[in-house]
């Protein structure tokens, strides 16, 4: 496989995509809207936003609507995920969205993160998420 490369170009393009997303955020309740954006190995990036409920929890994050946005396409590897939270903290993937990335990232899945101004630090699946459990574990021998 030709080696991926993450560019300034993909990288803009996905905070772009982020933040878009984080504006369409449904968080009444919380009032903390999130946006997120995944890149796949076609080089197609999709995006998800938060969506809250009155029945709190069954809100969803915005990893997650991205997710399900790149599964419907037909894309099912993930190849460096975005995150754009808000207020001055940067925000990474809550545990159950690490472990939904998990499903279609990599251990050196990069997982950046970033606010309405800046890109923040930036991570890997592993480091987010390490031992985990995946795929390949229900894979009998
Ligand atoms: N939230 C996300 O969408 N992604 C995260 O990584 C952290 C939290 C949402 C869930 C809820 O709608 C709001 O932010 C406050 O927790």
């Amino acid at each position: 496989m030709t080696p991926f490369l993450l560019t300034e170009v993909l990288q803009q393009a996905m905070l772009q995509a982020a933040r878009t997303a984080r504006l369409k955020a449904y968080a009444p309740y919380s009032r903390f809207q999130v946006g997120a954006a995944v890149l796949d190995q076609q080089g197609r990036i999709h995006a998800g936003c938060n969506v809250e409920n009155a029945a709190y929890p069954e809100g969803v994050c915005a990893e997650a609507g991205a997710l399900s946005a790149m599964v419907l396409t037909g894309s099912l590897r993930v190849r460096a995920m975005l995150v754009v939270g808000t207020g001055g903290a940067w925000v990474t993937p809550c545990g159950g969205c690490r472990q939904k990335l998990r499903e279609f990232g990599a251990p050196d899945t990069p997982v950046i993160t970033a606010n309405e101004t800046a890109m923040g630090p930036r991570y890997t699946l592993a480091q987010l998420l390490p031992e985990s459990f995946g795929p390949e574990h229900l894979k009998t021998p």
